[in-house]
């Protein structure tokens, strides 16, 4: 087609975004029941969707063919509430993914650079490469850990942002505030620091506290989510927290009805579900100490996690991961982050764990663990 010859040159080269095989598409290529099929691949809720949130998903049925508010107002004037934050610091996307295309759109373009860790979530270098931005990806530490120090000796002139993903998937490492402390000391104040910290609300460790940073002036946005803590992963709302000045930047590729009705409204009551919240990090815990149990008594390598997934060292992880779905268990191969022999397995309930434990203990005896 003539016409691929006009597509923009960065975009040519970009390697698409791959997520975590849905159930139905495995029970298609498998031969399976999707009953019988266990996901495990995108670090969901563990317990569905916020009982709150899909009440009010309910209450605004008959309103849906109203436009939503293109402001978000109800929800902006409750979490500012519950931040400490003033309204007008606030971004609405769907998704926080959406505002990391936001921060693309506004700072990105051949010249400009990005700083990242290596092995840290994948649509950053995505974007950059869309936009034709540098992508300089700093090696880790041992353990898989961000290199903070590292990552600020990166910066060079042109960079324009650095992300700082916290706890970072898929390696679930979380950086402490001592380091973050140092971190925003050495970076320049023109480049804006990018916390994103999609599973801050069920971090299993403690979360530092990146929003004093914007609340002193630093150059730096939180971005937060309702999808991994509230269940909302499928109505698509995030945000982000930032000096008014920058969101004002960052709200002019916005589309005024980005933030859907529905969406604003679940949000809004998930808000309220402290149970839910708190119940759904009990589960996590639990199986943060199965999946470690799981991998001593098999002797397989992983990394400590501070979210709700974990990465095992499997030996060819993509191999793995078609084993285990013709299992009937979907987990997610790592080679899009250059782990080839790391698989990611977000957390279930005790049964959803346990039929991975089942089905990775049967691979053991195959000799293909
Ligand atoms: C680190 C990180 N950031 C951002 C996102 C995007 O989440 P959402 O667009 O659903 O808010 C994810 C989703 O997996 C993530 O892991």
């Amino acid at each position: 087609m003539k016409i691929l010859d006009k597509i923009n040159a960065p975009v040519s080269k970009v390697k698409p975004y791959q997520p975590g095989r849905p159930i139905e598409d495995v029970a298609r290529d498998f031969g399976l029941y999707p009953e019988d099929i266990v996901k495990l691949a995108s670090n969901e809720s563990v317990l569905g969707v916020s009982p709150k949130a899909q009440k009010a998903l309910i209450d605004c049925i008959a309103n849906l063919h109203r436009y939503p508010d293109a402001g978000a107002w109800e929800l902006r004037d409750k979490l500012s509430q519950k931040m400490g934050m003033d309204t007008d610091q606030f971004i609405f996307g769907a998704g926080s993914n959406e505002i990391l295309v936001f921060l693309a759109q506004v700072f990105l373009a051949p010249g400009k650079s990005v700083v990242a860790s290596a092995h840290a979530f994948v649509i950053y270098k995505i974007l950059s490469a869309m936009m034709g931005a540098d992508f300089i990806e700093v090696p880790v530490k041992d353990g898989l850990e961000h290199d903070l120090e590292a990552m600020a000796k990166a910066i060079r002139p042109e960079t324009a942002l650095v992300f700082v993903c916290n706890p970072n998937n898929p390696t679930g490492t979380l950086i402490s505030q001592e380091e973050i402390e140092r971190f925003m000391d050495q970076v320049p104040d023109d480049i804006l620091v990018v916390f994103d910290e999609a599973y801050a609300e069920i971090c299993l460790g403690e979360m530092p506290d990146t929003l004093s940073f914007v609340k002193q002036g630093k150059t730096c946005i939180v971005l937060r989510t309702f999808s991994k803590a509230y269940g909302l992963a499928g109505v698509r709302i995030g945000y982000g927290m930032a000096s008014a000045e920058l969101i004002s930047e960052l709200n002019k590729p916005r589309q005024p009805f980005n933030a859907n009705l529905a969406a604003q409204n679940m949000a809004l009551a998930a808000l309220d579900d402290d149970e839910f919240l708190q119940d759904s990090i009990a589960v996590y815990k639990l199986a943060k100490q199965y999946y470690e149990d799981l991998c001593d008594e098999l002797n397989l390598e992983y990394i400590p996690s501070y979210a709700n997934f974990i990465l095992i060292k499997t030996g060819n992880g993509g191999d793995v991961t078609n084993k285990l779905m013709s299992l009937g268990v979907i987990v997610r191969p790592m080679q899009p982050y250059l782990l080839d022999e790391w698989i990611r397995v977000s957390f279930g309930t005790a049964e959803e764990n346990e039929a991975f434990g089942v089905a990775i203990k049967k691979l053991r005896q195959e000799n293909n663990v």
